[in-house]
């Protein structure tokens, strides 16, 4: 049934749904063909099954969707996303866009401080390392169910961040993992020129979310239901890059690429305290610690 229907309209996986960006997306794209009045087809994954549940709930009462959750940690090995893959499409039918969401934060950590390297290396195994082997699963199985040729075609959405265009001290793990998703979904979409397979890269600033409700400043924030419109409608445009929202943040990470090592050390050290993140090394006034 989910296969004859959704075979013309995208249908979508997202990893790390039970959050933030990832649970309000699933929401505003139920809305969407709520109000479209077309099928919908969702495969919603994450560590945590209740809030997932939750979800599902949340979202049939809004459309009558097709909807599948599954326990997936994308720290798990590229096996474990492969099999989560495939037992999505057993559920839904055929997937076309792959919501590469699920991500965590470190806390302000200088290179070489302390002995909390193993924190570090926990961002780039989830953001990085998590992100590329969903990616590399999600390429494999459109590729071998030929999702690229048909209906709607493929769509590969990262959703990276503004800390990935930036040098931001004391945010190095985060900020790297970022940085590196955006060069290998770039090459990613090269690799695919040819193939009908889109690529997008989505950047957030500041969308309010549990990852950074923590921080004492939060600048140009947004609420994540604005957020998770934002990113809906640059996956229905097929956005190649984009920063969400747009405004002020392709400005800022334009200046703050040209400004000098000095300029953003003064920044990061004159406005930083424990536990604040991006906002406090492009020039959020706060106290020093
Ligand atoms: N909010 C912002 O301002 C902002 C800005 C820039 C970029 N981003 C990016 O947006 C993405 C979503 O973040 P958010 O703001 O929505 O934060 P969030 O509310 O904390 O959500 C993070 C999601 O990632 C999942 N997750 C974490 N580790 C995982 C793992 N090992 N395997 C599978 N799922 C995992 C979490 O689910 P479980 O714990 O249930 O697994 C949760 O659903 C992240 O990649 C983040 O870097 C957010």
């Amino acid at each position: 049934m989910a296969h004859l229907t959704t075979t013309l309209y995208p249908s979508y996986l997202i990893t790390g749904a039970s959050s933030g960006i990832g649970y309000a997306l699933a929401l505003e794209l139920a809305k969407r063909a709520r109000a479209a009045d077309v099928p919908l087809a969702l495969a919603l994954t994450a560590r945590r099954e209740q809030p997932l549940e939750e979800l599902r709930v949340a979202i049939l009462n809004i459309h009558p969707c097709f909807v599948v959750v599954k326990k997936l940690d994308v720290t798990a090995g590229i096996d474990a996303i492969r099999t989560c893959i495939d037992e999505c499409h057993a559920a839904i039918g055929p997937i076309h866009c792959f919501v590469v969401n699920a991500g965590v934060a470190a806390l302000m950590r200088e290179i070489g401080r302390d002995d909390d390297f193993a924190v570090d290396a926990m961002v780039i195994q989830t953001n990085l390392l998590g992100a590329m082997g969903t990616v590399d699963a999600a390429v494999r199985y459109i590729k071998r169910n030929y999702v690229n040729k048909l209906g709607p075609g493929a769509h590969i959405v990262g959703i990276s961040s503004l800390a990935g265009s930036m040098l931001l001290p004391r945010f190095s793990s985060y900020s790297v993992s970022k940085a590196a998703l955006n060069t290998y979904l770039r090459i990613l979409a090269l690799e695919t020129r040819s193939d009908n397979i889109a690529v997008s890269i989505l950047k957030p600033g500041y969308i309010d979310t549990p990852i950074n409700q923590h921080m004492p400043t939060r600048p140009f924030m947004i609420t994540v239901a604005r957020g998770a419109e934002l990113i809906a409608s640059h996956i229905a445009d097929k956005t190649a890059e984009a920063y969400v929202p747009g405004w002020p943040w392709t400005l800022v990470a334009w200046i703050v690429a040209w400004l000098p090592g000095w300029v953003i050390l003064f920044l990061a050290s004159s406005a930083a305290v424990e536990g604040d993140n991006i906002g406090s090394a492009i020039g959020s006034k706060k106290k020093k610690q």
